[in-house]
């Protein structure tokens, strides 16, 4: 079992002994900054405007995200962008330390200084570009919709319309599902294994969130949960940086280096196993509809 499904288990199960964990994600919380002080910079503070001096590139992400980013077994945040974004500091010169926080704060961590840089299986939006700028496409990436195996109503992601849809708040699921399936109840939680939780326990009929971490969230709990595609076909993860920052062509082309010599094959090796880079295949339910299909639907129910 690869590392991070283990690190999912004990979290879930470790998350299931405290009451109240169910419950909507807002309200409980868990405190994962200090879980991942050790992997934070010292002193707090970032300074995007003289990382050169100081040598640190201090990196904000939500490590609940597995297997992008999580805390692992030893309490340090872990998975393919930490490890990536290692390598690119490795590449630059740069100590890179990681900072946990919410996900729908690191933009505004970023515009307060406090982070030189987000990686955090952030999606490129329109919305987003306003106000910072990205490095070049890391993982191509989707949305995708986690059930009950028992609960076949769902299939596609017109039908979440009037059902009761966990998503982590702030992302790019959450944005979409609010703009386009409007009739539902959308519950926000902090944590995408909250939303999970939540699931599992009847709170919510489906939780909708990206492919990968749909996988895996399923892999950990494949006796009770299936995923397959919510009908968004294209999504890309992207470092995001303070707007006019130099690090991003820096960043990109430490990225296309090690693209070409083979080093983000092997970290993606590590984490992906045989799917290719743009490959988010439809697992564990057999009656589906193609993304295009599902987006139809999406329309007509609105
Ligand atoms: N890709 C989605 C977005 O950009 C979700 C990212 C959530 N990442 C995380 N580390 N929790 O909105």
């Amino acid at each position: 079992m690869k590392k991070f499904l283990k690190v999912l288990l004990a979290l879930s199960t470790a998350c299931m002994i405290f009451a109240g964990c169910t419950d909507s994600g807002s309200e409980n919380e868990q405190n994962t900054e200090a879980t991942t002080q050790a992997t934070s910079n010292e002193n707090g503070q970032a300074d995007g405007t003289d990382i050169n001096g100081s040598g640190k590139l201090i990196v904000g992400t939500n490590p609940e995200f597995p297997p992008f980013e999580y805390v692992g077994d030893s309490g340090e945040i872990e998975g393919f962008d930490v490890e990536l974004m290692n390598e690119v500091g490795k590449r630059l010169g740069y100590e890179v330390e990681f900072k946990s926080m919410e996900f729908k704060s690191l933009i505004g961590a970023m515009e307060a200084g406090s982070i030189d840089a987000v990686a955090a299986g952030m999606s490129i939006t329109k919305e987003r570009k306003l106000a910072v700028d990205f490095s070049d496409t890391y993982f191509n990436a989707s949305q995708y919709i986690i059930v009950n195996k028992e609960n076949q109503d769902i299939k596609k992601a017109a039908d979440l319309t009037g059902k009761i849809v966990g998503v982590q708040e702030g992302t790019t699921g959450d944005v979409y599902l609010t703009e386009n399936v409007k009739t539902q109840n959308i519950k926000r939680f902090k944590k995408g294994i909250d939303a999970v939780l939540d699931l599992k326990n009847g709170g919510c009929d489906a939780v909708f969130i990206d492919a990968q971490v749909a996988m895996d969230f399923v892999a950990a709990n494949e006796d009770q949960l299936v995923c397959f595609s919510g009908g968004i076909d294209s999504e890309e993860y992207a470092v995001a940086f303070p707007k006019g920052s130099e690090l991003v062509s820096k960043v990109n082309e430490a990225i296309a280096e090690m693209r070409a010599d083979g080093t983000y094959k092997t970290i993606y090796d590590k984490y992906f196993e045989e799917q290719s880079d743009d490959e988010t295949e439809d697992i564990s339910l057999e009656e589906n509809t193609s993304d295009e299909e599902s987006k139809e639907d999406v329309k007509k129910a609105e």
